[in-house]
């Protein structure tokens, strides 16, 4: 398959995760990746067997110089970039009043201010071509609140407003922006924060909250990420779209065990 043929695409956190799976997806349907992270990953390997001409980039995402200059090494590479999807991030919160302002600025800065930077050095080289993808990595927290969830939530529900208005602002250019809202996705950030930091038995209720009773796939992540980059999604824009097993599709109250579902 090679639905991404000839395609450029700027993926940050692209070093574990979300954003290392995606990155090998689009490699394996023809794009050529330009990976970014805070440090090299040797999983790395993976994409640039599969994509020769991928590269990669040891940067911080609440940087603009080094984001710019990725970005500029890419396009006089490859003339141009197609798509861009911000899956750099951190977990980080806790209730308000026990919430230090590093913690909250360093939250802000990674998730939300980090998103926009790498969506602004990937925007002159598409609206060039009047063509181009934005996707970004909100979050289901980032559609409502939760116990705890404060800095993280706030970021991500910035990030699903920022994306909005990407939207509004380019689309006359050809330029479409969407945010994909994973629900609880099974990566190193999950094993530490959720299952690292509640155990698998406390964590049982996030489980079912997805209504189809199990955790995600980062490759179910990287499916929707590949429809979003593709001309299969060119009249999608300005959608936050949950990629949950159903966890914001409503609330549950132990009918479907009464009604003998579960
Ligand atoms: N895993 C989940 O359950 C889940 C759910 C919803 C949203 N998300 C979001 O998906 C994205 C990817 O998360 P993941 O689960 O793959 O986590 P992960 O920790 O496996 O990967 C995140 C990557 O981002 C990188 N990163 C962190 N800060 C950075 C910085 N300042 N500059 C550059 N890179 C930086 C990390 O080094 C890491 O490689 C994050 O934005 C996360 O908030 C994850």
């Amino acid at each position: 398959m090679s639905r991404l043929e000839g395609h450029v695409s700027y993926i940050t956190g692209a070093a574990s995760g979300i954003g290392l799976v995606t990155a090998k997806r689009f490699a394996q349907e023809g794009a050529v990746v330009i990976g970014a992270d805070l440090k090299y990953s040797n999983s790395w390997e993976e994409v640039a067997a599969i994509s020769p001409a991928s590269s990669f980039h040891e940067l911080d995402v609440r940087e603009e110089e080094p984001q710019q200059e990725a970005a500029e090494a890419a396009i006089s590479q490859h003339g141009k970039i197609d798509s861009v999807m911000t899956a750099a991030g951190v977990a980080g919160g806790g209730p308000v009043h026990m919430l230090e302002l590093e913690e909250w600025q360093r939250v802000i800065d990674i998730n939300l201010t980090g998103t926009m930077l790498s969506v602004k050095v990937c925007l002159p080289s598409m609206i060039e071509q009047r063509k181009g993808s934005i996707i970004t990595v909100a979050s289901v927290e980032g559609l409502e609140g939760c116990e705890g969830g404060s800095c993280y939530n706030a970021s991500k529900g910035g990030v699903v407003i920022l994306t909005k208005n990407l939207a509004c602002d380019y689309g006359r250019l050809g330029i479409r922006a969407n945010a994909i809202c994973p629900g609880f996705i099974d990566t190193p950030m999950f094993q530490t924060a959720i299952i690292g930091g509640m155990g698998e038995e406390r964590a049982d209720p996030i489980r079912f909250q997805h209504k189809l009773g199990r955790w995600g796939k980062p490759e179910e992540i990287a499916g929707t990420a590949l429809f979003l980059a593709s001309d299969d999604s060119s009249f999608v824009s300005g959608v936050a779209l949950p990629v949950d097993g159903g966890y914001v599709a409503g609330h549950q109250y132990g009918m479907a065990e009464m009604m003998d579902l579960a």
